[in-house]
């Protein structure tokens, strides 16, 4: 059974994404399936990196035009649970196949608020083994410009391991 996330939360936020991923790494190892990792691994970043919401949108059926993000696994306060394509920043990600960083999300245009709290944000494209978006991660912060390349280096570990693990699939 997996044991707690120890991350000491007075260490500064690179440390504790060196500490946080081989934990993160060993509480997937030997489990193949996507959404249970997920839900590991938002529990793991919220917990460890006392981030204020974490999660998962996942591509729904449908032509890459009519798809919609559906909301996956999270840890955090309720989410909006559909984003359409090229829609705010998650949509932007996907539709742009790229890492967006939001230091202020009231001036990021089509900026999608799903809680008033949000202050920037940090989403990434997660790729299956065709080399296909098939989810995008999602980080809010309650802090402005809370992102930089830190969380893109660390964050990119975690999806990238999500991305071998599908090869697994
Ligand atoms: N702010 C995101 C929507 C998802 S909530 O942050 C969980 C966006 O604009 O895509």
């Amino acid at each position: 059974m997996p044991e707690g996330i120890n991350i000491d939360n007075s260490l500064d936020k690179e440390r504790k994404y060196q500490l946080l991923i081989p934990q993160i790494f060993a509480l997937i190892h030997g489990e193949n399936d996507v959404i249970a990792n997920m839900a590991n691994i938002c529990a793991a970043l919220k917990y460890g990196m006392d981030f204020f919401w974490v999660g998962f949108y996942l591509i729904g059926p449908g032509k890459s035009d009519e798809h919609e993000l559906i909301l996956g696994p999270f840890q955090g306060p309720v989410a909006c649970t559909r984003i359409r394509f090229g829609k705010g920043v998650c949509g932007l990600s996907w539709k742009e196949k790229r890492v967006v960083v939001v230091n202020n999300v009231d001036e990021f245009p089509g900026h999608i608020a799903c809680n008033e709290a949000s202050k920037s944000e940090i989403v990434l494209p997660v790729y299956n083994s065709k080399q296909e978006i098939f989810a995008i991660l999602d980080v809010d912060s309650d802090r402005l410009a809370a992102f930089d390349e830190i969380d893109v280096k660390y964050l990119g570990e975690l999806a990238k391991a999500i991305e071998e693990k599908m090869l697994k699939v």
